[in-house]
């Protein structure tokens, strides 16, 4: 489009010469922009207060509108900063999509440096602070809620991947990209953000610990993106909810740590059932969490073709088709990658960066996936000197 070169040809103008920019660009833009000085406002001044997350992309504030309405306004850290014209390009994708599993995002602030998206602000916060949180939330998640939570997010997932063109592989399914509205109806944040931090950068290298469990391992190994990483993270997530616990938790037995490998060794003793939350105190639909845990599995295992489409898994979910059970086969276990990187050439630099956390079972305190940056300042590193060789 001429006028973005052109409108950007001056953008280091004065402050003054880009509000009018942003004014002209109002008018080709469907996102909406918003002023630095709004959101200024809105967030009173970003203050610590207001703060309701960091991320991989940068911090996230809670912040009232001009009009009234609350949003959430995530300012992009500066290593994540591009060119105006190509965040504006994504902006526009992702500003035009809707769904009702999905975040909405209001618009954004390309002023200066500046790179803000602001979202609609979602009540009941995110599926990591409180499902899976480790008992930090004292909110109740019944198993129709769960259900109705696994359900949503693969209706929006089947939309990004099946129903939007071009379609988009979200690229960090987890826990802390589930934001739950006040009806608890779950929203997939972050959608169409991969394109926006520079391709040196994976989501991966996000503060945020316990992304690596949901890698899957094509893409971890060898940074195979396609709809099917997607599938095996959604996977991952599947068997958190029914199960109430993180993907990783180095507090617990050794043979429990990892969540697949632990529905993948009860799967074969036919003892599903056991993994399914304790907090639900036996008020569950045994056959459907089963058969949860068990779509769980279809789509971790280690081939990406044999994983179902998201649009199957929808299917599936609701019962509307079969699964064979014969037909599953062993999950791609992060743990089996972490023990070859621990092995690997790279060992002495791994132990400097961590306080070794995969061994960690002797010192549980630092151990824990949810709650400290520790480990995944040592998966950053484990995974980005993977991709490269
Ligand atoms: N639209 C939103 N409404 C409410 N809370 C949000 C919203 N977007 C993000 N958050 C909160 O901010 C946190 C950080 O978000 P983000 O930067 O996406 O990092 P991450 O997804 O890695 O946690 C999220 O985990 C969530 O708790
Ligand atoms: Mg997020």
């Amino acid at each position: 489009m001429p006028c973005f070169s052109f409108l950007f040809g001056r953008r280091d103008s004065s402050r003054n010469r880009f509000s009018e920019v942003d004014e002209e660009f109002s008018g080709i833009l469907k996102a909406k922009l918003y002023s630095y000085k709004e959101l200024k406002i809105a967030t009173e001044d970003f203050s610590p207060t207001n703060k309701i997350g960091e991320g991989g992309f940068g911090s996230v504030y809670k912040g009232r509108l001009k009009d009234g309405k609350i949003a959430a306004i995530k300012v992009l850290s500066a290593e994540s900063r591009q060119g105006a014209k190509e965040f504006l390009t994504e902006i526009e994708v992702i500003s035009e999509i809707e769904h009702e599993n999905l975040v909405k995002l209001y618009g954004c602030c390309v002023e200066g440096n500046h790179r803000i998206l602001v979202y609609n602000y979602l009540e009941n916060n995110s599926l990591a602070q409180t499902l899976i949180g480790g008992g930090h939330s004292s909110m109740q998640f019944s198993w129709r809620t769960r259900s109705k939570i696994c359900i949503g997010i693969a209706r929006g997932l089947a939309f990004l991947h099946e129903e939007v063109r071009p379609h988009i592989v979200h690229r960090d399914i987890k826990a802390s990209n589930i934001l739950l509205d006040k009806d608890l109806t779950p929203k997939i944040s972050d959608f169409g953000l991969a394109k926006l931090i520079p391709p040196n950068m994976t989501h991966v290298s996000t503060r945020v610990a316990g992304t690596i469990g949901y890698l899957a391992p094509e893409y971890a190994i060898r940074g195979q993106l396609t709809r099917k990483a997607d599938i095996y993270s959604f996977g991952v997530l599947l068997v958190e909810i029914v199960s109430g616990r993180c993907n990783t938790n180095m507090r617990l037995p050794v043979e429990e740590q990892y969540l697949l490998e632990r529905t993948w060794e009860l799967y074969e003793r036919k003892e599903l059932v056991a993994l399914v939350d304790t907090a639900l105190a036996g008020n569950f639909d045994a056959e459907e969490a089963c058969r949860f845990l068990k779509i769980g599995l279809l789509c971790t295992q280690d081939t990406p073709k044999l994983r179902p489409s998201m649009s199957t898994v929808v299917r599936m979910l609701m019962g509307e088709k079969n699964i064979d059970d014969n037909k599953i086969t062993k999950p791609g276990l992060i743990s089996d990658f972490m023990d070859l990187k621990v092995r690997g050439p790279q060992k002495t630099k791994l132990e400097t960066k961590s306080s070794s956390s995969y061994n960690s079972s002797n010192n549980p305190d630092n151990s824990n996936l949810s709650s400290g940056a520790t480990s995944a300042a040592t998966m950053t590193f484990t995974v980005s000197y993977d991709r490269s060789t």
